[in-house]
């Protein structure tokens, strides 16, 4: 089968597609045939080791010391059940499924297997196998940030910075459907997008820096990094939360201190994903609460592009690889439902 492989750390060119043994699947494991797939920021930090200070040997030590220990990235898929294993009961051959192989990575490949009791949910129907794709990496993480901050409520003032990457936009639509008024921070040429997406106000950081606009947010989201402890705590509210899916090391090593003393929190760490995450983010999707946003769609032959384009930092949503097989029609939703997301969403 084809997969991209990258046999050594390094930046894209060191991706390259190549044929590998077709995996089979145990006796608890399903081989899925991928259709598309995503390069993210994951993919992205493992390729290049760019890790936060201090913690580059501790990856090499999971990931392999001098060369990657498994070679094929990707963390996200969507495709359909080629085969099941002898013990499987979940899922049948055909299904068209989405599924999160976090850090054991694989995904860029034609085939994968997974236990069935991981992070596999069948795929929402009115999303197309690229929009099912990149459901995972910004949803579940949004759902797990706001779930360890205690939950987010109707009302509460949300504040997203870096909102229009793929883990931005997971949290602008979410938060602005369970009810929060959302402000996005991006650059100024990303704010229809932000606005589209459910963003009631939108800042250009390059022109104002929101620390200093006299507002205080429930919840400060910093998924750029440009927003720690130190800076963004002024502009919480008394009991607001900052939610560093990107921070520096040392807020994570104080986190716990100060969410302790303050009455406002410090929520850091990374999250695991689920059979059950995902289907509360497919039950999100099918209601049309959140719809992936897709930088662009490439062909698998076009890896180092996609690498590059993630590599970027500058990715409106998620980049998503195709894998050119030929596909049941019955399995995509009809053209209507592919429409812009702006025509998707829907805003309370
Ligand atoms: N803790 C966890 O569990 C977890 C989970 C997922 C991801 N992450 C981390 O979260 C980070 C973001 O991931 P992602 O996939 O969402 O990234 P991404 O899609 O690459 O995000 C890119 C976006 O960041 C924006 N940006 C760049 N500089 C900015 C600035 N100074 N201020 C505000 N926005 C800025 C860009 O917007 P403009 O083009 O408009 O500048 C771009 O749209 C990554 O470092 C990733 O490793 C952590």
């Amino acid at each position: 089968m084809k997969a991209a492989v990258n046999s050594r750390y390094g930046g894209p060119e060191v991706v390259s597609i190549q044929n590998i043994p077709k995996p089979a699947p145990k006796d608890e494991e399903v081989l899925i045939r991928t259709y598309a797939t995503t390069v993210n920021s994951a993919d992205w930090r493992i390729r290049s080791l760019t890790v936060p200070t201090g913690f580059k040997f501790l990856v090499r030590l999971a990931f392999g010391i001098n060369v990657p220990r498994n070679q094929v990235l990707g963390t996200e898929l969507s495709g359909i059940i080629e085969a099941v294993g002898s013990k499987v009961g979940k899922f049948k051959p055909g299904d068209a499924v989405f599924a999160d192989c976090g850090t054991s990575f694989g995904a860029h490949a034609e085939y994968k297997t997974m236990p069935e009791d991981s992070a596999i949910a069948l795929k929402p129907v009115n999303l197309t196998f690229e929009q099912a794709a990149a459901l995972s990496f910004g949803g579940t993480t949004a759902l797990s940030f706001f779930t360890k901050a205690g939950g987010i409520r109707q009302g509460d003032c949300v504040l997203v910075n870096g909102a229009s990457g793929t883990t931005g936009l997971a949290f602008v639509q979410l938060a602005r459907h369970f009810g929060a008024t959302v402000t996005g921070v991006s650059s100024a040429g990303n704010h229809t997008l932000l606005r589209q997406t459910g963003a009631h106000h939108v800042i250009d950081y390059q022109a104002e820096d929101f620390t200093k606009n006299g507002q205080s947010y429930d919840f400060i989201i910093d998924t750029a990094g440009t927003a720690p402890w130190k800076r963004a705590k002024s502009s919480l509210t008394k009991t607001g939360a900052l939610l560093a899916v990107l921070g520096p090391v040392s807020d994570m090593l104080k986190a716990a201190i100060v969410s302790r003393k303050n009455g406002r929190k410090l929520i850091v760490g990374t999250t695991s994903t689920t059979g059950s995450d995902l289907r509360m983010i497919a039950r999100l999707a099918l209601s049309g609460a959140f719809t992936p946003v897709l930088d662009c769609v490439l062909p698998v032959a076009d890896i180092r592009a996609a690498h590059e384009r993630v590599d970027s930092g500058r990715k409106t949503g998620s980049v998503v690889m195709r894998f050119e097989q030929s596909r049941p029609a019955a399995h995509d939703p009809e053209p209507f439902q592919t429409m812009e997301l702006a025509n998707v969403v829907q805003h309370r």
